[in-house]
Order: structure tokens, then C-alpha cells, then sequence
């Protein structure tokens, strides 16, 4: 086994930050080598020098041996490196085959060679035992699809490296294991997996070697056997840090939020009571119900019949507006398309949903929204030079909290947390854990949904889970289990 990818002395500086400083590493062909840090510390700049997306500022990067000075996307690509990018890069009105061709030269300069694309589109969809038509519009796609659809066009090219960032950030537990057989089928090949995510567990199982990035610098690589959890949260954090959840201690109350009867389309009915002080767990498989039930509860989507109550009141929500005015905040699950104003500075971001709270009149305490700014970006830690920074040059993860940041800061007395800490590193995500207990503790509410197990049982004072847009079990404390939560999850 040969060096298949090699990084000398990588560089990349942006106005204020060094991205990535001075990393030297390699990798072997046909390993499956993990890269982790925390939010902001430099791995997707590495990967998009390797892809060349972007140049580096000095450093070389040598493919199976060949020392590349100038690497575009073209260049990269015919060396055999195939990316999947954080953000997908599909188009959503063209086919699978379209999108999976995107760019190639199929047939002569004016007509795609449609039958080809579609023929060669089956082909790797069969041998990866994945069940897409390849006329299909990806649009119509799930998230987890569309994901396959991205690894169906980076190796429709014969790739020898595979990039994936965050891969599995979007998509449910059991998409990851089908993922996972093609990354090992992949692996099996001789193809070298270069795989980035926040999920400890996900790590441990799929990797080979793993290496931390922090502040953008190389810290360390090791093979997987060799460390534990805490050692790669510690070389991550550069400091010692225990992954538990806080404790809290509050006296639940009433009912703040009531839903009685709530319908909506196909199967959707569910009832469901939150309590003052309550943290209320929502549990249940992607397509479950549970997003669209927080649509429904922000006035982003209209139930068909039934009743909210807040707080004593029946309400009816025409817009997410007349939600946030009877005291009820969603942190959205596509934070990219519904959370965060990304041509907008960290400093307007922040505030923009508490303006109404810090306005005498129509008068802005514009005093009062820096301080907020300033107040969670220290709090949760946000990786910037500035406040002033646009949200769009942001690592992943930091765009991330300044959603978090923004629907905290409007201290709504009913928050609804969808999936609050999904790309976010596990420093910030005891602070956020820290954060929602400071919420309760003043008498808020917080209905949380998860994919996390451990966060669903580590936060919850009470879960309920959902099958088919139906509540098909709800635990106690007393009754809190991973194999509960599956089973109801799996409607048992
Ligand atoms: N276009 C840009 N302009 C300015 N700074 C940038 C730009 N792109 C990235 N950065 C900065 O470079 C640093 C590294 O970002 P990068 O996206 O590589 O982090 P990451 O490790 O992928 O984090 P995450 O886990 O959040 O995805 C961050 O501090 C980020 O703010
Ligand atoms: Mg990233």
C-alpha cells in the first residue's frame, strides 16, 4: 500500500483567519481515514484545496505521487479525486442520470448521450444495491437519495480518493448503514475514503486512522484502535472535557402548549401536551411526522384540523410571525434555507428575531442587539474574527450556531428545537446543552427533536415518540431505553 494523497505544508489565509496552517499528512490507498475538529478548524478548506475548489495560499498537495502547483476542479477530478461537498451540489429539475453526468461529455457537443447516461446510471446503482430510477427528478428525492445520488457521481468517475464532508449530517441512522456497505464496498476496491463528521460513533465504526485538525493546524493522526473517545476529544479541544449532560433542577408546571387532535396530510394526527419547565423529547425515524408537526406549530404549515393551545389560548398561526408573537421559536431542521441570512453579518443575524423584545416603540436598541451579538457568539464559542463577518464565510458548523444563537436570543417562552445540535462539535454542544437548561430554568419550555439517542435520553424529561405521524409511545424518566425508543420508533 502507497501514499495514494499527500498534503505538504497546506495554507490557506482569508482576510483575519488562518484556515488551515501549515498540514502535512497523508493518506494510504484503500484506507478509510477520518478527519475530525471542531467547528471552523479547517477541514473543509483542506478538502476543497485538495478538490481544487479553491487554491491554497502555499503548500502542495502530490496525488499518487505527482506534485500538482496548479489544481482546478478539472485537474483534480481526472486524478481521481471525487468530492461530496457539505452543501449538495445537485439540480434539482434534471434527472438522476443528468445530474450524475453533470458536466461530462456524453455523446457529441450537441446532443448528450442520453441512452448512456441512463445505462451507466443502472449499472452503479445496481452493483451498489441502491433502488433509484435514474429518470427520476432529484428533486423529488429524499435527502438520503439525493445522497446516494452524490456518491453515485463521484464514482461514476472511477475515483481513487472519496471526500465526504458531513455525509451522514442530513440523512437518519439506518440511511447511514446503507451508506456505510457502499463506502466499504468502495474501500473493498482499493478506493481511499476520506470521511469528515461530528459523530464520534460513526467514526469508531467506519474508520481505519483518524486525524484532528484544531485552530487549523495538524494535531495528530492514530489508528482507530489505538485511542478512545475522550483521547479525540481531547486532542479536538486541545483541553480536558467530559461528555455529559448537565443536570438541571426545575419544577415542572402546566400545560403551555397543547395539541388536541392535530391533522394533517396522509396519517398525521397527533395529541401532545408540554409542560412550563419542561424539556419534552421527540423521538421517531425521519418521516415520522415530527418536522412537520414543528412546521404546523410555527405556522409554516397548516394542519388540516384540530387545536393548539398556547397557554390557555387557542391559536391559529396564518405565518411563522403570528407564532413567534404568542411566544413560540423553531430552530428549523435546513438551517441553510430557513435559518440563517447568510449575506448578513453575524451582528444582524443574531438579533433579528428579538427586535420586537429590545424596541421601545418603534425605536431599536441597537445598543442592546451588539450586546446579544456579542453575548452568544462568546457563549457559543463561534469561530470569527468579527462580528461583523458575513454568515456566508463561516465554517458549517459556525453557521450553525448563529441559528441556534438567534432563536435562543428571542427567549421565546415555547422553543422548538429540530435536531439543535446536528453538525455542531462537542464543545459547543454542552454549551448549547447548558444553554436549554438556563431556558427552563426560567420557566421556558423546549420540545427537542433528535436523531440522537443519546441526546434524546441524556435531555428529555419525558419522550414521546412518533411512527407514521402518530404518537406511538411516550416514557417517563423511569422508563427511559435506547431499545424503547427503537421500538416505538419501528412502530413495536
Ligand atoms: N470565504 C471565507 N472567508 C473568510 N473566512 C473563511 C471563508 N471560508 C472559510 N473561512 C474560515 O476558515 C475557517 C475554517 O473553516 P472550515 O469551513 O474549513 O471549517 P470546518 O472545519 O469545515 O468546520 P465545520 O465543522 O463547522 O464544517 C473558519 O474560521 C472559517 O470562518
Ligand atoms: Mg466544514
Amino acid at each position: 500500500m502507497g501514499k495514494i494523497l499527500e498534503l505538504k505544508n497546506l495554507t490557506r489565509e482569508y482576510p483575519g483567519v488562518i484556515a488551515l496552517n501549515d498540514v502535512s499528512m497523508s493518506f494510504e490507498a484503500g484506507e478509510i481515514h477520518s478527519i475530525m475538529g471542531e467547528n471552523g478548524a479547517g477541514k473543509s478548506t483542506m478538502i476543497k484545496i485538495i478538490a481544487g475548489a479553491i487554491p491554497a495560499t502555499r503548500g502542495t498537495v502530490i496525488i499518487d505521487g505527482k506534485p500538482c502547483e496548479k489544481l482546478n476542479p478539472a485537474i483534480s477530478k481526472e486524478l481521481g479525486i471525487g468530492v461530496i461537498y457539505q452543501e449538495f451540489n445537485l439540480v434539482p429539475s434534471m434527472s438522476v442520470a443528468e445530474n450524475i453526468f453533470l458536466g461530462e461529455n456524453t455523446g457529441n457537443a450537441v446532443m448528450p448521450d442520453f441512452k448512456y447516461m441512463h445505462k451507466r446510471t443502472k449499472e452503479i446503482m445496481e452493483e451498489f444495491g441502491v433502488d433509484i430510477d435514474s429518470h427520476r427528478m432529484v428533486g423529488e428525492l429524499t435527502t438520503a437519495q439525493q445522497q446516494l445520488v452524490e456518491i453515485a457521481k463521484a464514482i461514476c468517475k472511477n475515483c481513487k480518493v472519496l471526500i465526504m464532508d458531513e455525509p451522514s449530517a442530513s440523512i437518519a441512522v439506518a440511511e447511514v448503514e446503507n451508506m456505510f456497505r457502499i463506502v466499504r464496498r468502495l474501500k473493498a476496491k482499493g478506493v481511499t475514503i476520506i470521511y469528515i463528521s461530528h459523530r464520534m460513533d460513526e467514526v469508531f465504526e467506519i474508520s481505519d486512522r483518524v486525524s484532528i485538525l484544531r485552530d487549523g493546524a495538524y494535531i495528530a493522526t492514530k489508528n482507530i484502535g489505538e485511542v478512545s473517545r475522550k483521547d479525540l476529544i481531547n486532542l479536538m479541544v486541545g483541553r480536558e472535557l467530559t461528555e455529559t449532560y448537565p443536570t438541571r433542577n426545575v419544577k415542572i408546571g402546566e400545560p403551555v402548549l397543547e395539541i388536541r387532535d392535530l391533522c394533517g396530510n396522509g396519517d398525521f394526527h397527533i395529541d401532545l401536551t408540554l409542560h412550563k419547565g419542561e424539556i419534552l423529547g421527540l423521538g421517531g425515524l425521519v418521516g415520522s411526522g415530527r418536522t412537520e408537526l414543528a412546521k404546523m406549530l410555527f405556522g409554516d404549515v397548516k394542519p388540516h384540523s384540530g387545536e393548539i393551545i398556547v397557554k390557555g389560548k387557542r391559536c391559529r398561526f396564518s405565518d411563522t410571525s403570528k407564532a413567534i408573537d404568542a411566544g413560540i421559536g423553531l430552530i428549523p431542521e435546513d438551517r441553510k434555507k430557513e435559518g440563517a441570512f447568510l449575506n448578513y453579518t453575524i451582528q444582524w443575524n443574531i438579533p433579528s428575531m428579538s427586535l420586537r423584545r429590545i424596541s421601545r416603540g418603534t425605536v431599536i436598541d441597537f445598543k442592546e442587539a451588539d450586546r446579544l451579538a456579542d453575548e452568544y457568539v462568546e457563549r457559543l464559542n463561534i469561530k470569527t474574527p468579527s462580528v461583523k463577518q458575513l454568515v456566508r464565510n463561516l465554517s458549517g458548523g459556525n453557521q450553525q450556531k448563529v441559528v441556534v444563537a438567534k432563536v435562543l436570543a428571542a427567549k421565546t417562552d415555547i422553543l422548538i428545537f429540530d435536531e439543535p445540535t446536528r453538525g455542531i462539535d462537542v464543545g459547543a454542544k454542552q454549551e448549547i446543552y447548558r444553554l436549554m437548561n438556563e431556558l427552563v430554568e426560567q420557566g421556558m419550555s423546549i420540545l427537542m427533536i433528535t436523531s440522537e439517542m443519546e441526546e434524546l435520553l441524556g435531555m428529555s424529561d419525558r419522550i414521546v415518540v412518533l411512527y407514521e405521524g402518530k404518537v406511538s409511545g411516550e416514557l417517563n424518566k423511569e422508563q427511559f431505553s435506547q431499545d424503547r425508543v427503537l421500538e416505538l420508533a419501528s412502530g413495536m
